[in-house]
């Protein structure tokens, strides 16, 4: 059983292994193959463990790897709010 990287979308190791093997090589195209970092954290959670396992499989720096943009994570608010 492969472990769950992207809690928000379910999307395990394996899954983002294979998205690298399938050619992936930045954040934003491993979010596009399986939707890790598309949840409700917006990739807070699970982006630092994809850069990872990007470098990882392709014997780079982590710094070399082209994270995704931040954007703020969806909360609902009150009509009143706005
Ligand atoms: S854990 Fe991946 S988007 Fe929240």
């Amino acid at each position: 059983m492969s472990k769950i990287i992207c809690r928000c979308e379910e999307v395990t190791e394996e899954e983002i292994l294979q998205a690298i093997r399938d050619g992936a090589t930045t954040v934003d195209e491993v979010k596009k193959f399986t939707r890790a970092g598309m949840g409700l954290c917006q990739g807070r959670t699970c982006r630092k463990a994809v850069e990872r396992m990007i470098a990882n499989e392709l014997k780079e720096d982590v710094s070399e790897i082209k994270t995704s943009s931040y954007r703020a994570p969806v909360r609902p608010i009150k009509m009143k709010v706005l």
